[in-house]
């Protein structure tokens, strides 16, 4: 049987969206049943970037399952760098059952998935992360109980996380407005495809770079950080040109009721989010925190088990 690899939402369909996503309910639900289902199994977490939520999740979730996972930061493996990544690839197929990588590059992931034998999950790359965007749209359906009418808005930056917010997004049913600084115009690859996704779900998509516009008849806030890993050089401009889009009491005004708040974290807070926005009881940052985990076990089980 051919191995299954999740780089992006992109290559996943929606049977499998809607299978990872009511198997992370059971698991969330029934821990205990799904103790020995990766017994004797072993997965690699190759990180060329830091991490808290999708080391930690994917580790200890990964044990949960009975298995093991061991951590391979940058200055143990040196992918690209001390070895290539065609022969990383092919030494821990050897050895491992599973890879989560966390690439600079997202042709480097590509490459490790072409050459690995073994099934490779993105844990984030400069254009994509997935598994945040599919437990953030479990923690959506598990506040809102539908996909259907609902608007979620983000504000900030065109990065990795949008990318994959708004496939999943588009594939799944929810409307999603976004609004980034002139400049800083989403991905076209990524964008096209939420487009036409969004046509087959009937889900609304619309791009502007207009934040107050976007946060007016917002059920969901979301937004993340205006300097992701590896853009700490462009952080000065860009701390200029993201002006206007802070996620602020005003800015909380022009939303739905109880409209929620969301954020994948690490926040930089007093930046893209203040403290009265993040810590307010609309805030669900830590249940997506927590979902990451229920999640990522569900997408183990669906490409290990
Ligand atoms: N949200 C997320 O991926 O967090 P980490 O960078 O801490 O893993
Ligand atoms: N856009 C951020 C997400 C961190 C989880 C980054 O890439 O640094």
């Amino acid at each position: 049987m051919k191995k299954m690899d999740l780089l992006s939402i992109g290559n996943i369909s929606n049977e499998e969206i809607n299978e990872i996503l009511d198997l992370g309910k059971k698991v969330k639900k029934d821990k205990a049943q799904y103790a020995e289902t990766l017994k004797g199994k072993s997965i690699g977490l190759v990180f060329q970037k830091p991490s808290n939520r999708t080391r930690v999740s994917f580790e200890i979730g990964m044990v949960q399952l009975g298995g093991y996972a061991i951590y391979l930061g940058p200055s143990e493996i040196g992918m690209g760098g001390r070895e290539s990544v065609k022969d990383v690839a092919n030494v821990l197929s050897r050895y491992l059952d599973g890879l989560i990588a966390r690439t600079y590059k997202h042709a480097d992931l590509e490459d490790l998935a072409k050459h690995a034998t073994v099934p490779v999950i993105n844990g984030l790359s400069d254009y994509a992360h997935p598994c945040q965007a599919l437990s953030d749209i479990f923690t959506i359906k598990e506040k809102f109980g539908t996909f259907k009418g609902i608007t979620l808005s983000y504000i900030g930056d065109a990065n990795n996380v949008l990318n994959s917010l708004m496939c999943a997004s588009a594939k799944i049913g929810l409307n999603i407005k976004i609004a980034t600084p002139k400049g800083y115009k989403p991905d076209k690859r990524a964008a096209d495809a939420a487009k036409s996704c969004a046509a087959v779900s009937g889900a609304r998509i619309e791009f502007s770079h207009d934040p107050k516009s976007a946060a007016k008849a917002a059920d969901i806030i979301y937004t993340d950080v205006w300097v992701s890993m590896g853009q700490e050089k462009e952080a000065k401009k860009r701390m200029r040109d993201f002006n206007g889009f802070q996620i602020n009491d005003n800015m909380m005004k022009l939303t739905n009721k109880n409209c929620l708040v969301m954020h994948c974290l690490p926040a930089h807070r007093g930046d893209e989010i203040t403290d009265s926005v993040i810590d307010s009881k609309y805030s669900v940052i830590y249940d997506q925190a927590e979902n990451r985990m229920h999640i990522q076990k569900a997408i183990l089980l669906k490409l290990l088990a």
